[in-house]
């Protein structure tokens, strides 16, 4: 007899747009080890257990060149990583020529490489002086800071094609000034405002340097971006709150700096459920989801793919190209961060169907590296570190990640990742 005719089965390639970034993103004090005269490692050495301490981290100080190469082998075209301002400028006002020459060397050497480079100007660590000083609740904070952009600026500017001035800037000053699990660890709503109006004076005068000194530049922020949704879709207040707490959090530093953004960077992470206010504080309840069934990282993140979709649609209204700079999973289970990927990409793809600038992405990260406040168990890496050892690892991940490089988008095929390959005889004792 012969075989029914099969199914039409016949979906294209999720293609993304030609010319799409796909890159990882990374950070220099998580990564690079022994960053001595940052506020973090004096603040880890009495504030943290011996475990949680960064140490060597990642060792990239001295690996980057391999780490480089495993991302080209993953065929990435783009690389976002972060200058430790600690060691170019240990002491103040007096900067390191051979640090600076040190950092010359890794963008060549990702130049040589035809990624294009996006480098972050300040990513959560501070010069040990600039803390001692009152770090970002200091008057003077954007004058020291535009100092040192100055000063890098037109050592670097060749390398460069993206900057990005500040990571999470909001984030920052939240943890450092109100949940205080960053240093100086000073709880205080008056801190925690000079501090943010100080980091938007500061990527004001960045942003303005940079364009001085390059022609063409392209200059942003990275911003931590949340998806927030009303936990009772049908109560006013509940979404009241929700739509207050997505302006403050997502919006409020494009308020601070007006127009001085070339494009939008923007990390998630994070989906909150909101409902209305059931105390007198200020701010709105955020509903524990980890209590019930959601799908929640080794963090306690919930996995959320929609989430992406909808900061997408919110931030396309600034008519703005934009870069989503970090998109990761903290995961020891390899195949769930399989999933992730290709159910965020998926997403992410849909809002370029609908026309959204996205231009590029950067999976959060390469290799495992120590999370700030968390240590070294929370795994982000497509490659695992054996902190040991210092081996890298490639998880299978990293192979999914670089066949999605290399066709610019998502073969059909890999879609079948999506699924927990159950099959259903598995499941289904007799059919
Ligand atoms: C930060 C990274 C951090 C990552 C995962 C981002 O908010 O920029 O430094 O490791 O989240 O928590």
């Amino acid at each position: 007899m012969e075989d029914p005719p099969k199914p039409k089965h016949d979906h294209n390639l999720l293609k993304f747009p030609r010319g799409f970034l796909w890159g990882v993103a990374t950070s220099a004090f998580q990564t690079e080890g022994e960053n001595v005269y940052s506020d973090w490692w004096q603040w880890e050495q009495k504030n943290l257990p011996e475990i949680d301490r960064s140490k060597m981290a990642a060792n990239e100080y001295y690996l980057y060149e391999e780490d480089f190469k495993i991302a080209q082998e993953l065929n990435l075209n783009a690389y976002r990583l972060s200058l430790e301002w600690s060691r170019i400028e240990p002491t103040e006002g007096k900067f390191v020529d051979s640090e600076i020459d040190h950092y010359k060397k890794v963008l060549e050497s990702l130049n040589k490489k035809g990624f294009k480079v996006a480098l972050t100007l300040h990513h959560f660590s501070n010069p040990l002086w600039f803390a001692k000083l009152g770090g970002w609740a200091n008057r003077k904070s954007p004058f020291y800071f535009e100092r040192f952009v100055k000063k890098i600026v037109p050592e670097y500017k060749k390398f460069v094609d993206l900057w990005i001035t500040i990571n999470e800037p909001i984030t920052y000053t939240y943890l450092a000034y109100r949940t205080s699990v960053f240093p100086p660890a000073k709880k205080s709503w008056w801190r925690f405002l000079n501090a943010t109006l100080n980091m938007a004076r500061a990527h004001k005068k960045a942003y303005r340097i940079i364009h001085e000194l390059v022609d063409g530049a392209k200059v942003g922020f990275a911003n931590n971006v949340t998806s927030y949704s009303a936990f009772h879709e049908h109560k006013l207040l509940s979404n009241l709150s929700a739509y207050f707490a997505n302006l403050f959090s997502n919006h409020f530093f494009y308020k601070l700096i007006g127009n001085t953004n070339d494009f939008l960077g923007l990390n998630y992470y994070m989906n909150k459920y909101i409902t209305e206010n059931s105390t007198q504080s200020l701010l709105p309840d955020i509903v524990d989801i980890k209590k019930g069934q959601a799908d929640i990282s080794d963090l306690g993140w919930e996995v959320f793919p929609e989430g992406i979709f909808k900061v997408l649609m919110d931030f396309s209204d600034y008519k703005l190209p934009i870069y989503i700079t970090e998109n990761g999973i903290a995961s020891t289970n390899d195949d769930r961060r399989v999933r992730f990927l290709l159910s965020y990409l998926k997403e992410v793809y849909h809002a370029i169907e609908l026309k959204v600038p996205v231009k590029g992405y950067f999976y959060w990260s390469l290799i495992d590296n120590m999370e700030l406040a968390s240590g070294f168990s929370p795994r982000f890496g497509l490659v695992e570190v054996d902190f040991k050892t210092q081996k890298r690892t490639l998880r299978p991940s990293a192979s999914v990640y670089a066949d999605i490089a290399k066709n610019n988008g998502i073969l059909h095929h890999m879609l079948k990742l999506l699924g927990h390959s159950t099959r259903v005889k598995d499941v289904i004792k007799e059919l």
